[in-house]
């Protein structure tokens, strides 16, 4: 698929690596379409950016992805806007340690909700649209903990491998007209509150021997738009740490 051109959501796009997605794809000639749940402000800031970059305004959407309604009116807006989407991108998710022995059922059913229920009804809607009009792709940025589990983030590994199942899935499902991947990022940007320490010992355990940058995840998104014969892969982008 020609990047030029082509309409895309970037979900959770309002700051860090959905916003560092949106701008390289902005670069690259793509409509562009933003999306923020609570960064609102954030999200305005962003759409300036690209509307400095392109000339072009992006839409901005709002809405918690755990809502199956904030898929539906995701679409309605597209369509009236651009008449269709040709690539969802599916950043947004929820992050965090959970002791295992202490996970509340809130918390259980919170990471359960946004990261997994909220792919799937979003997968519902943009890929039936897809296979409908005959052409697309679905990129989910997943995670490589859904591969491996972390024993300190079960909740969050689990919600990852489910969503990661479910392109798998959907890969099968759509084929031959759409393609569906996943990106599984290794530590491409901490959380704001790491320090030092912790960081150090996180750089110990990849062999590339840096932490990566959202860029490394948006170059994965950018390959796999423009290329049409790859799908229901796990693209592991992790300097090695998963080795
Ligand atoms: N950062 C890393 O090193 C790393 C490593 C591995 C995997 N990943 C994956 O890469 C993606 C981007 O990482 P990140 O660190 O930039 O993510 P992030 O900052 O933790 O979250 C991205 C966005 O998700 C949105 N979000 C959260 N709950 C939502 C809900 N209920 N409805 C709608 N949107 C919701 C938030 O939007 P608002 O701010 O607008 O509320 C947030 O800005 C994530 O899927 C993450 O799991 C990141």
């Amino acid at each position: 698929m020609e990047i030029s051109g082509c309409r895309v959501l970037i979900t959770g796009s309002a700051k860090r690596v959905g916003k560092v997605i949106a701008l390289e794809l902005a670069r690259l000639g793509a409509a562009v379409i933003l999306h923020a749940f609570k960064s609102n402000e954030a999200a305005a800031a962003a759409a300036s950016e690209i509307e400095a970059l392109t000339s072009c305004r992006p839409l901005v959407l709002s809405g918690d992805i755990s809502q199956r309604e904030t898929w539906t009116a995701m679409d309605s807006e597209i369509e009236k806007h651009y008449g269709g989407l040709d690539v969802w991108v599916h950043n947004a998710s929820v992050f965090a340690a959970t002791p295992f022995f202490s996970v509340s059922d809130r918390e259980w059913q919170h990471f359960m909700d946004v990261n997994l229920k909220g792919a799937f009804f979003g997968a519902q809607v943009f890929g039936g649209e897809m296979k409908k009009k005959g052409r697309g792709k679905i990129i989910a940025i997943g995670d490589v903990a859904g591969e491996l589990i972390w024993p300190s983030y079960i909740p969050y590994s689990v919600s990852r491998a489910g969503m990661h199942a479910l392109m798998k899935g959907l890969a099968r499902l759509l084929a031959p007209d759409v393609q569906v991947n996943v990106i599984a990022p290794g530590p491409v940007l901490l959380p704001e509150n790491t320090d030092d320490a912790e960081r150090q010992r996180i750089l110990e355990t990849i062999p590339l021997s840096r932490i990566g940058e959202p860029e490394d995840v948006a170059k994965a998104v950018s390959f796999l738009m423009s290329n049409d014969f790859v799908t229901g892969q796990v693209l592991r982008v992790d300097g090695g740490r998963s080795l």
